[in-house]
């Protein structure tokens, strides 16, 4: 693992009007490393996701990425840095096949930029989809006739296809079925195995125990622990969720 995170947070505090929904949270992830971040419904995990992906601005503290400070100007900041969301909304154009999501604004172009070099991504995305073991039906099909599933490895190719070190996942497989559920967990596995992090937000704390490094939780917009998964268990982190008292 390198020896400085690939990206830390240090006093992240955000408040909407009177609703603190973060409060000096300190945040660290290396790479590779694969970091749960864990907590009930309004603990604050999507508006960590969000600060750290520029769609929103934390009121106070610091951003660094291999170690340096910066200061995002929107959510192509972090891209430039190699940060990629993969949202729970998964934004993917319904009418589009599969090439098309994974290239959506950045086509390749052949002839001085004029024509979409079609064969080409067509050939790019099919090698990025094998090197990340997906299998879809068609990458032909238009988005919408494929399965929640299949739409996710859609939305985590275009994720990834961009030489990033980190992806952001919110909730990958709330809305899976079992069998899913393991696609998009091996895809994590895979990923991690090519030196690119990830960060996970999962309700599903079986799924965070199979394919973690770490895991972080927060309650009530403050971090209250962050263990090594090989550490603890599944009823010490419920317990740090819910916040009930270790004495009992
Ligand atoms: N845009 C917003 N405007 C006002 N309040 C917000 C906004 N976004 C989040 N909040 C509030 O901030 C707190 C944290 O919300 P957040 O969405 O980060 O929680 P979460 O941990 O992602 O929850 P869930 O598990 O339900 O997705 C909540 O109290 C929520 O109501
Ligand atoms: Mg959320």
């Amino acid at each position: 693992m390198d020896a400085v995170p690939l990206l830390s947070l240090k006093g992240i505090s955000k408040a909407f009007g009177a609703v603190v929904a973060l409060e000096g949270v300190d945040f660290e992830i290396s790479r590779p490393e694969v970091v749960a971040l864990v907590g009930d419904n309004g603990a604050g995990k999507s508006t960590l996701i969000k600060i750290i992906s520029g769609v929103l601005h934390a009121d106070s503290g610091q951003i660094r990425v291999e170690g340096l400070p910066v200061r995002y100007t929107g959510p192509e900041s972090p891209k430039l840095l190699g940060i990629e969301t993969v949202y729970q909304d998964l934004a993917l154009v319904n009418t589009f096949d599969t090439i098309q999501n994974i290239y959506l604004g950045r086509e390749i172009t052949g002839l001085g930029g004029i024509f979409l070099d079609h064969k080409r991504m067509h050939q790019e995305a099919k090698k990025h989809l094998t090197t990340l073991d997906i299998n879809l039906p068609s990458i032909r099909k238009k988005v919408r006739y494929l399965s929640g599933g299949q739409r996710q490895a859609v939305a985590i190719s275009r994720a990834t296809g961009w030489g990033a070190k980190l992806i952001i996942m919110d909730e990958p497989t709330a809305a899976l079925g079992v069998k899913e559920s393991r696609q998009v967990l091996k895809v994590v596995k895979t990923l991690r195995a090519s030196n690119v992090s990830v960060i996970l937000v999962s309700h599903n704390i079986e799924h965070v125990f199979a394919i973690t490094d770490r895991i972080t939780v927060l309650r009530h917009g403050r971090v209250v622990a962050s263990r090594q998964t090989h550490a603890t268990s599944p009823e010490e982190i419920v317990r740090l969720i819910t916040g009930a008292s270790l004495a009992q």
